[in-house]
């Protein structure tokens, strides 16, 4: 029997994948199609595959010409995959011309013409139509952000509003650099213009920004601190629920692979009943820098709070939580350093961020049978282990953490403002609120005690 093997994401299955599928058959007497999971799909790039796995592992499977279904989740997978089936012949697209010539050592490599005219990506355009995306502020996170959404060509931002002068010079930058976007003269003719905003704006004009695009009806991903009023972050989301538009926090820990497995794991019992979180973060930051200069909202906690504050509200949850606060104040009042100190049900945290203080940017999650250790930088979870009593009994785990990590948080928004089910578990309401709530009680202590 001549066995015949081939890939693919096999998203929204159609008549390119079912002509591909039935010439490979040809080629042999038994066919086996390794269709993508969908973190292997991402780690390809392919950011916004439609159709869940499941589905496409259905359609695939329900196609005459297949007679077993894979899964294919990692690189390098295709050369044991061969050797495992005892396959004869590997074929695929000739979009992929050379690319698995590496395999000819091993079987036959035949690749066949791609039909003309059709494919997934040309399929998802039909179905959801380009997003046309706004951003508010430009500041420093603004190039990072425009080069990670270079990598999800269905969105394109559009539009700028910025309320200084166009000869401002962070405004003359970003508009010289990014020359397809226009300046919107008013916050009401930038909603003319998209269907989402990018608010990136200083912390304290959040809220007045979201609360003004969700109520003209426009999908908002802002910056962390979404807000520093609990009451405030719960109108918002409240807002966005009527208006039916996605809100969501700019965190891009909560999205990447690498911290989702990290919560899941933790919480599998791997290291018994967590008792305690430590997490830190700090980046020494020049004293003229907007995080030192506005004493109603600067500072350690504001700048990295909602980065540290995320493992502990994700392992503990949002209720029954208290906390106290410790912090290295600067002469203008601002914290330089400061520890959240947390405690729920008898179980332990502590948050601890710095601007004028360096630490080690590492995590650990404590528990009855052991811990696990997350290398610096925790925020852009890499590679973690799990430690037990015995110092000899460990297992290390390591993930991708493409760029800056913002593509993660992009594709999800993406995800949530067209509708694809099952994505909103990464970062809760509750929990952005939970955030906002913390802040805003130790900015009302700093205030009072100023
Ligand atoms: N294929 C084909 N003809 C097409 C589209 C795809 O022969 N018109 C083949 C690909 O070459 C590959 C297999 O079908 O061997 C699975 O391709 P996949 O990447 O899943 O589908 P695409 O439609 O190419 O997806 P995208 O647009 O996201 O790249």
């Amino acid at each position: 029997m001549k066995k015949v093997i081939t890939y693919g994401v096999f998203d929204m299955f159609h008549e390119g994948h079912r002509r591909l599928l039935e010439r490979a058959k040809a080629l042999g007497d038994y066919l086996i199609v390794g269709v993508a999971t969908d973190q292997y799909a991402y780690h390809r790039g392919k950011y916004c595959v439609v159709d869940p796995v499941e589905t496409r592992l259905q359609n695939v499977r329900s196609c005459p010409y297949v007679d077993a279904v894979i899964l294919e989740d990692r690189d390098g997978q295709k050369v044991e995959d061969v050797a495992k089936y005892g396959i004869d012949t590997f074929a695929i697209g000739d979009d992929w011309y050379g690319k698995f010539d590496f395999l000819r050592s091993a079987c036959e490599v035949v690749y066949l013409p791609r039909t003309p005219g059709i494919s997934s990506s040309l399929l998802r355009e039909g179905r959801y139509p380009e997003l046309r995306m706004g951003m508010i502020g430009c500041g420093r996170i603004a190039d990072r952000f425009m080069h990670e959404l270079g990598y999800l060509r269905e969105i394109q931002m559009v539009s700028l509003y910025h309320p200084s002068p166009d000869s401002s010079e962070s405004v003359r930058r970003f508009l010289s650099r990014y020359t397809y976007v226009a300046k919107a003269r008013t916050l009401e003719k930038l909603f003319d213009q998209v269907d989402a905003v990018y608010v990136a704006s200083p912390h304290g004009s959040h809220y007045g920004y979201v609360k003004a695009a969700l109520e003209a009806g426009k999908h908002v991903l802002c910056e962390k601190p979404l807000c520093l009023s609990a009451r405030q972050a719960e109108e918002l989301f409240a807002l966005a629920e009527q208006s039916g538009c996605v809100l969501m926090e700019a965190i891009k820990t909560a999205y990447c692979p690498g911290f989702l497995n990290l919560i899941s794991l933790a919480k599998s019992g791997v290291i018994g009943d967590i008792c305690d979180v430590e997490s830190c973060f700090t980046r020494l930051t020049p004293k003229n820098r907007r995080e030192w200069d506005d004493p109603d909202c600067a500072g350690s906690l504001v700048e990295f709070g909602s980065y540290t504050l995320l493992p502990i509200l994700k392992l503990y949850g949002t209720e029954d939580l208290r906390w106290s606060f410790q912090s290295v104040t600067d002469p203008s009042g601002v914290d330089s350093y400061t520890k959240v100190l947390l405690e729920s049900g008898g179980r332990l945290a502590s948050a601890k961020c710095g601007l004028g203080v360096k630490s080690m940017g590492e995590l650990l999650i404590c528990g009855t049978r052991g811990f696990i250790h997350v290398d610096a930088p925790w925020w852009k979870t890499t590679t973690f282990s799990i430690h037990r009593e015995d110092p000899a009994d460990v297992q290390h785990f390591a993930y991708e953490f493409l760029g800056d990590g913002l593509r993660y948080e992009i594709g999800d928004f993406l995800y949530r403002v067209r509708g694809y089910a099952g994505r909103d578990h990464k970062l809760l309401p509750s929990e952005s609120i939970k955030a906002a709530e913390i802040m805003e009680d130790f900015l009302r202590r700093r205030a009072r005690d100023r």
